[in-house]
């Protein structure tokens, strides 16, 4: 079914075709829809970071920026969904056309930049949800935030979810706000997340509990540099890490008719260098630091791969974009798969 649906939505700008998509999937909530596309996840449960994940797989950021669509996008089976990123303040993001489709590759580029409804329309989403399953909130900072003054909005953000979400992500990572990826360099990471850290605490005490915060980190790194980052990220108090966001890389690419537009690639071809990524920070962090694989997971086999590189959970994007609801499914079985090899 999703196959038929998708050969149609193709034939609309990308950035349309996700619109109609979600808001029919949301209309078709109150028939079912959702629940008649998701098929069978099956039962995978994940304790991690003191929640319970009922299966590995989750729905990645950027695709519900807003959180307008958490119901219906979680009764296709994913264990867990993300939403944002959010900024303080609304944005409309960067001039259209910015998202194009690279299906050769089951691929996308997309250069955003936020657009976001703002923190507060999400935290009447979160507020508002019928959805039970856990929730992630991802923040970000304002285009026109300056570095230097950046922890000032992710610390607006992370005290507007942070009662109404179950955790919340750090996007450091996003290549398209201006200078955004400075912040994972040392010279600002350990002050960025000592503030935010000791928001949290604050936060923790002041509401019922602790919730779990994760940075979201680039692929684009030379080891040294991503070495020293994961160091401080040791360090920090941080509870999880989320690695990849899109890629700069176009190697993989090279020759596509999209190839050079500006912005982060996504899908099969950022897998390896996402890969090579979440290995480099399983090695650094050692065994228990907690882990969300990300990255051109488009087949079953991929999910599996991130769990044997040391993913504790994996989240998709791309790849549901070009397979749909069956995908969660497939990695389920992947990863439940990977476990029996004994991998
Ligand atoms: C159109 C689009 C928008 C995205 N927006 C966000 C975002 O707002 N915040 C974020 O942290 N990641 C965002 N991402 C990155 C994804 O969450 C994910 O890290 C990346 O696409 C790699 O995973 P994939 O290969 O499964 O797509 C976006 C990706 C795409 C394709």
């Amino acid at each position: 079914m999703y196959n038929w649906l998708r050969n149609g939505l193709f034939l609309l700008p990308p950035e349309v075709a996700h619109d109609v998509a979600l808001n029919a999937l949301s209309a078709g909530r109150f028939v079912g829809l959702p629940r008649l596309m998701g098929g069978c996840a099956p039962a995978a449960p994940v304790e991690l970071m003191g929640l319970h994940f009922p299966n590995p797989v989750g729905l990645a950021a950027g695709l519900d920026k807003n959180g307008d669509h958490m119901d219906a996008l979680g009764a296709l089976g994913f264990g867990f969904i993300e939403v944002g990123t959010v900024t303080p303040k609304p944005q409309p993001g960067n001039p259209k056309p910015r998202m194009f489709r690279l299906p050769e590759h089951q691929a996308l580029i997309n250069r955003l930049g936020f657009n976001n409804k703002g923190v507060d329309h999400l935290v009447e989403r979160l507020k508002s949800t019928r959805y039970k399953g856990i929730i992630g909130a991802n923040i970000g900072k304002q285009k026109d935030t300056p570095v230097d003054q950046a922890a000032a909005d992710y610390r607006h953000c992370l005290e507007k979810v942070y009662p109404y979400c179950d955790y919340v992500t750090v996007n450091i990572s996003s290549p398209n706000t201006a200078n955004l990826r400075e912040l994972q360099d040392t010279g600002h990471l350990s002050e960025f997340l000592a503030e935010l850290v000791a928001a949290r605490d604050a936060l923790a005490s002041q509401h019922d509990g602790h919730r779990p915060m994760l940075v979201k980190i680039a692929p684009d790194w030379d080891e040294t540099a991503l070495t020293a980052s994961l160091e401080v990220i040791a360090q920090s108090g941080i509870d999880g890490l989320i690695a990849t966001n899109t890629t700069l890389d176009r190697s993989a690419v090279s020759g596509h008719r999209h190839a050079d537009e500006a912005g982060g690639l996504s899908g099969a071809p950022a897998k390896t260098l996402a890969d090579r990524t979440l290995a480099t920070a399983r090695g650094v962090l050692g065994p228990d630091f907690p882990i969300i694989g990300l990255g051109g997971v488009t087949r079953g086999e991929d999910a599996a791969d991130k769990k044997r590189a040391g993913a504790n959970l994996v989240q998709i994007y791309t790849g549901f974009i070009y397979r749909g609801p069956e995908l969660i499914g497939e990695c389920i079985r992947a990863w439940l798969g990977a476990d029996e090899q004994g991998d």
